[in-house]
């Protein structure tokens, strides 16, 4: 389509005033489009700040529905829940990921039986309950076993369903485990249970804080890169979406979100599905640095970073930034 040139075109026109701005809006941020994640802590009464991610904190159980409310009165439709497990309870091979009385299936219940309008999204894998960090069974050389690890996380996939939880999602780029998943839940009579699979996973750096968050940094041997993505490749995104959705993905995740919005925008014109961003921790430590160093606004950096993901394609965000930007979205 040609267009006409200045001066018949004035592009500024479209920008002139805050009402024809408003209305020419290609994209609106809402509530709607936030998953809260949070970090879920042993003990009661307790929150427990991380100073690695300041403004973000574990609660204890008890007053993980208080959380819930919030995000229902706020209109966020979904929060992810990620455990803290006690160093006497990691181990080897991780069975504490299914117990179903451990921490995260007391947490499921707690928040489903309070506030059971709120979508509880649980993440699968093994590196909060292994005693090595990794996300999976390892073999004697430290190597993470992919069959092995799968049969776990079917296993913690179904103990977190039967706790309530309504999608599962997979962190732990095992291939086949999507199928394996699917296949238990549809056994198990878990029919609307979903799962939203962390397709394309990168091993990155931004993860630091998370780690802290749930224990394991300390603990890790190694790095992820025999099994998260290698940051270099782009087009391998699109193989991985592909089986994630063949086996039965009814939503696929890219993470990191700002360093890969690239692979988003790809994603999302390749298949057009539900596609979601994962804001990793360390993003939110950089947004909350560059703040508190004067370099940036803080609303305004988090508004316009969330703005970036549905630009690129995203149906929605899981942001630690959640609340206060379904707050400033409130106005
Ligand atoms: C682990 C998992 C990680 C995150 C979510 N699930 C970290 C990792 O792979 O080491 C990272 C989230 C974040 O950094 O906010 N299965």
């Amino acid at each position: 389509m040609s267009q006409p040139t200045f001066p018949a075109m004035r592009m500024r026109r479209a920008r002139s005033a805050p009402w024809i701005r408003a209305m020419l809006a290609e994209h609106i941020l809402s509530p709607a489009d936030l998953i809260w994640p949070l970090f879920i802590a042993e003990g009661r009464d307790g929150e427990e700040p991380i100073a690695t991610l300041p403004g973000v904190s574990r609660w204890t159980v008890d007053r993980l529905a208080d959380r819930a409310r919030e995000a229902r009165d706020l209109g966020i439709p979904c929060i992810a829940l990620f455990p803290n497990t006690p160093p006497h309870l990691r181990s080897e091979r991780g069975e504490e990921a299914q117990n179903p009385d451990n921490l995260m299936c007391r947490a499921i219940r707690a928040i489903k039986d309070a506030v059971p309008e709120v979508g509880v999204l649980t993440d699968v894998a093994l590196d909060p309950y292994t005693a090595h960090g990794h996300d999976g069974l390892t073999d004697a050389a430290g190597d993470v076993l992919n069959d092995e690890t799968t049969e776990q996380l079917v296993g913690q996939a179904l103990v977190q369903a039967e706790a309530g939880a309504d999608i599962v999602a997979p962190s732990d780029m095992m291939d086949g485990r999507v199928a394996a998943i699917r296949a238990a839940l549809e056994a198990g009579n878990h029919r609307n249970v979903a799962i939203m699979s962390y397709a394309a996973k990168y091993a990155s750096a931004f993860y630091g804080p998370f780690r802290d968050a749930v224990g394991s940094r300390g603990l890790l041997k190694g790095d992820k890169r025999g099994y998260q993505m290698d940051p270099a490749n782009g087009a391998e995104a699109i193989r991985e979406v592909a089986l994630d959705l063949a086996e039965g993905a009814d939503m696929v995740m890219v993470k990191p979100g700002l360093p890969y919005l690239d692979v988003l925008a790809r994603v999302k014109d390749h298949f057009n599905v539900p596609t979601f961003a994962y804001a990793v921790s360390g993003e939110y430590a950089m947004i909350e640095a560059a703040a508190a160093a004067g370099a940036g606004d803080r609303d305004a950096l988090i508004l316009e970073t969330l703005m970036s993901f549905k630009r690129a394609g995203a149906s929605g965000v899981l942001t630690y930034h959640a609340r206060d930007a379904a707050r400033l979205m409130a106005g």
